[in-house]
């Protein structure tokens, strides 16, 4: 070893990677705890919302055939969606969405965003398409399919999320765009450590 590579174990540039390790820990949503059967995130794992796509839960889950498959074809769900989309309400951000969620009993009920002046009341398709199904007494769901006019797929966001899990549970999604299907997922792969009513002891 030559002496230009000595260097002292804590030099500025040491200091600095750690002080950018310990702030990415902090800023990291990572589980203080393990969970069974999962694996437990390291360093190397942790990346900004910007790249999650190329993540685990990303990957594609296949979906097993249900009885309501045989109810909806995913073509005849994914155009509901697609026509649902047209009556998007996006002025503010120009991105229109359709969904479509499907009955246990093979009933479809549309949904598309709904935005105003105020931006953080946005509705989002899937939303829209929940509440009114369940104001319309419906109470079990199969799937749903959410179409934008985009060449990569449109997830639900974490509230959606959220609410899809709480009253649909463990559904089928469908990701398209006016060309047709581009994803399939389990709601339990977009959100693997869900918060709900059993939390609540
Ligand atoms: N949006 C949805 O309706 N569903 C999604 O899955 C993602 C985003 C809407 C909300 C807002 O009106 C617009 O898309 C841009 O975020």
């Amino acid at each position: 070893m030559g002496a230009s590579d000595k260097r002292k174990p804590w030099s500025g540039a040491d200091r600095r990677a750690a002080k950018e390790r310990r702030a990415g820990d902090r800023r990291s949503p990572v589980p203080l705890v393990d969970v069974p059967g999962e694996r437990r995130a390291g360093a190397g794992d942790r990346r900004g919302g910007g790249d999650r796509r190329s993540e685990e839960g990303w990957q594609l889950v296949p979906i097993e055939e249900t009885a309501a498959a045989n109810f909806n074809q995913e073509g005849v769900l994914l155009a509901a969606a697609v026509d649902a989309r047209t009556r998007a309400q996006a002025r503010y951000s120009q991105f229109m969405v359709g969904a479509a969620l499907e009955t246990a009993d093979g009933q479809i009920i549309t949904g598309c965003n709904i935005e105003n002046a105020t931006y953080g009341l946005t509705l989002c398709a899937e939303r829209v398409a929940l509440v009114k199904a369940l104001s319309d007494g419906q109470a079990v769901f199969t799937r749903i399919a959410v179409v934008a006019d985009t060449p990569s797929p449109t997830p639900p966001c974490g509230p959606c999320r959220q609410l899809l899990w709480e009253y649909c549970g463990d559904i089928d999604i469908i990701l398209g765009n006016l060309s047709g299907p581009m994803g399939r997922f389990r709601l339990s792969a977009l959100l693997p450590l869900p918060f709900d009513a059993r939390l609540l002891g």
